[in-house]
C-alpha cells in the first residue's frame, strides 16, 4: 500500500513530498494530452517530434497510473476536429498508435493492461484501425488497468450517434421514450461500461474541454497544468491525485 509517496515536483521544488492516501485514489482518470506542438516549438523542433515524445509520456503515465491503483485511464489521442491539421501531421498522428503498440504492447500484456479504444474507427486509416483492433483483442481478457484511447473521438458526435440510435429504436417500437434515462444513455455511449471520470487532467495551460467526454465529465474534478504533455510524468500525476484528494465532491448536495 502506498502510505506516503515521495515525489519531485520539478527542479526548483525538489524533494517536496506528496501525500497520497491509498483510500481515495480516483478510479477513472481522463487526460487531454495537450501541448506536444508547443513543446517541440520551444526547442526549435518540428511538431512531430513533440508527438513522438508525447508517446513516451503515454507509457510513463500508464505505468504510474497502474502502480497508483487507478483502474481506468482514458487518453485523448485524436479528436474529431484534429483532421483540420495539415495532412503530414495527421498522417504522423495516425501512424503513432501503430508504433506505440509495436513497441509497448508486449509490456502492456505483461502488466495485465486491457487496451480499449473509443471513437469513430471507420474513418481511421486501415493500418491504424488494425493495430488498435489487435491490441484490443490481445488484451481483452486482461484484468488490470483499463487503458482506453479516445481516437477520432468527439463528445458531440458520441451524443449525436447515441441519440440517433435511440430515436431509431423508438421509431421501430423497440424502445419506450419513458425508458430513456441517464443510465440507459451511459450504457449506450462509447464509454459504456466505464464509470465517469473522477479526475480530468489537461496539460499545456489550456482550460477548455475541446469536445472531450462532454456527458461523462459532468461531475469530474478538473485539474489543469501548464506542463506540456511530453514533459508530463509520474510526479505530475501524483500532484494531480494529491490535489484531487483535497477536493470536496458534493454532487450538488451538502457535505
Ligand atoms: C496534443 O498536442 C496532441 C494532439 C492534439 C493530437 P498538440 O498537437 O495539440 O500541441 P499544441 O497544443 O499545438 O502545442
Ligand atoms: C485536444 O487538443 C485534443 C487532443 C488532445 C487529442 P487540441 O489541441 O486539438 O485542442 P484545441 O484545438 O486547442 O482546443
Ligand atoms: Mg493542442
Amino acid at each position: 500500500m502506498i502510505k506516503r509517496v515521495q515525489s519531485w515536483l520539478g527542479r526548483e521544488d525538489r524533494q517536496q513530498p506528496v501525500d497520497i492516501s491509498p483510500d481515495n485514489i480516483p478510479r477513472h482518470v481522463a487526460i487531454i494530452m495537450d501541448g506536444n506542438g508547443r513543446w517541440a516549438k520551444r526547442l526549435g523542433l518540428p511538431r512531430i517530434v513533440g508527438h513522438q515524445n508525447g508517446m513516451k509520456a503515454v507509457k510513463r503515465v500508464t505505468i504510474a497510473a497502474d502502480e497508483l491503483g487507478i483502474e481506468f485511464l482514458t487518453m485523448y489521442a485524436f479528436s474529431t476536429e484534429n483532421w483540420k491539421r495539415p495532412k503530414e501531421e495527421v498522417d504522423f498522428l495516425m501512424r503513432l498508435p501503430v508504433e506505440f503498440l509495436a513497441i509497448e504492447l508486449d509490456e502492456l500484456i505483461e502488466k495485465n493492461v486491457q487496451v480499449r479504444v473509443m471513437g469513430d474507427s471507420e474513418a481511421l486509416p486501415s493500418y491504424t484501425r488494425k493495430a488498435m483492433e489487435e491490441a484490443v483483442q490481445r488484451t481483452e481478457n486482461n484484468t488490470g488497468l483499463i487503458l482506453n484511447f479516445a481516437l477520432n473521438y468527439g463528445g458531440r458526435k458520441e451524443i449525436e450517434d447515441c441519440m440517433r440510435e435511440l430515436a431509431i429504436e423508438v421509431a421501430e417500437g423497440k424502445l419506450n421514450p419513458d425508458d430513456i434515462n441517464s443510465q440507459l444513455i451511459d450504457s449506450r455511449l462509447l464509454s459504456g461500461g466505464l464509470p465517469d471520470p473522477d479526475l480530468m487532467i489537461r496539460t499545456s495551460g489550456e482550460m477548455r474541454l475541446s469536445n472531450f467526454m462532454l456527458w461523462q465529465l459532468a461531475y469530474s474534478e478538473l485539474w489543469f497544468t501548464d506542463v506540456y504533455w511530453p514533459e508530463f510524468g509520474r510526479e505530475h500525476l501524483l500532484q494531480a491525485v494529491a490535489e484531487y484528494q483535497r477536493r470536496s465532491r458534493r454532487y450538488g448536495g451538502l457535505k
